[in-house]
């Protein structure tokens, strides 16, 4: 049994799909089962990761754990004790490339590294997935493409290679059934570098419009996101690592074609994806 955690997530539904696709036995666990369906074959476990002690009963018969930063906090060490007493006896964790990079705000690499260092002590074997900006974070833009055609963003000509959501969770599922990925610390990104002026660029090909991108001040960019309800800390988290991506890009490595032995998807194909959370809404 692989246990995810964060599997209501971007990456996490990814990877209990592509787990129960391979016929694993999948504990999914969320902190709100009523509000998500897992697929068949996947079993919701009602649980909130910062609070370790609240998926004990769901970890017997675990062998491998997903970890997601965001879900387990600052509760890396007691999740990993209680789970090794459960007999887990992998880990995979889904780390940023910041750590070993560089780039962004020092306190968010910081809770990386922590969570790594945490990971290293549990005695547990582990493979960390030192993940580049996922191609999903430019959702955050869907709402003003929508409706204006525009994307605003601060520091256009940062570039990143972004990672399709699909990819890190293929690479992680990779790790989390095959031993032969303990001990190692990948930095997986996707194939191109790209500033923010040509990810709107690809986008408005998908959509079939010509889109803009707009310089705005951070603090400016930072309000709109807080408005738009994003989570307090991922406005400095963004905005933070395109001002480093200014100076110096994004890392682009080929990890991921190497692991997965076949190309990384391109933000182009995330963009045709999602073409529909960018179209205007056509008036009722
Ligand atoms: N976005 C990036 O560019 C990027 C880059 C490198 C690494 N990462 C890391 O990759 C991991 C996966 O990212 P993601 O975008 O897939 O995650 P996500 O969608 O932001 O969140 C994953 C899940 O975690 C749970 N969660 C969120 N906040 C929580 C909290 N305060 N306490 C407990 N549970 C909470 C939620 O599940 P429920 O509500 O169902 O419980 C959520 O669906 C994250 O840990 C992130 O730090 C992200």
């Amino acid at each position: 049994m692989i246990m995810v955690t964060g599997a209501t997530g971007t990456v996490g539904r990814e990877v209990v799909n592509l787990l129960v696709a391979g016929g694993a036995k999948v504990a999914a666990v969320t902190r709100d089962p009523a509000a998500t369906a897992f697929p068949d074959g996947a079993r919701a476990v009602a649980g909130d990761p910062s609070r370790p002690q609240s998926l004990t009963p769901a970890l017997d018969g675990v062998e491998a754990l997903l970890l997601s930063p965001r879900a387990v906090g600052g509760a890396t060490s007691e999740l990993l004790r209680l789970a090794a007493e459960h007999g887990v006896r992998r880990v995979v964790v889904l780390s940023a490339v910041t750590v070993e990079y560089g780039g962004g705000y020092r306190r968010f690499a910081r809770e990386f590294e922590l969570v790594e260092a945490a990971t290293r002590a549990s005695g547990l074997r582990w493979t960390f997935l030192r993940c580049a900006d996922f191609t999903a974070n430019a959702l955050a833009w869907a709402p003003q493409i929508r409706r204006t055609g525009v994307a605003s963003g601060a520091y256009g000509d940062a570039a990143t290679s972004p990672i399709h959501e699909r990819d890190v969770a293929a690479v992680a599922v990779r790790a989390l059934l095959d031993p032969a990925h303990d001990g190692r610390a990948y930095a997986i990104t996707g194939p191109q570098s790209l500033t923010q002026h040509d990810k709107a660029r690809l986008i408005g090909e998908a959509v079939g419009r010509e889109l803009r991108f707009e310089e705005i001040p951070p603090e400016r960019l930072r309000q709109l996101m807080l408005a738009q309800g994003l989570p307090e800390d991922v406005p400095d988290r963004l905005i933070g690592y395109a001002a480093a991506c200014l100076e110096q890009p994004g890392p682009t490595t080929d990890s991921v074609a190497r692991l997965l032995g076949r190309p990384a998807l391109t933000f182009a194909d995330w963009a045709a994806e999602h073409a529909d959370v960018f179209r205007e809404l056509s008036p009722s």
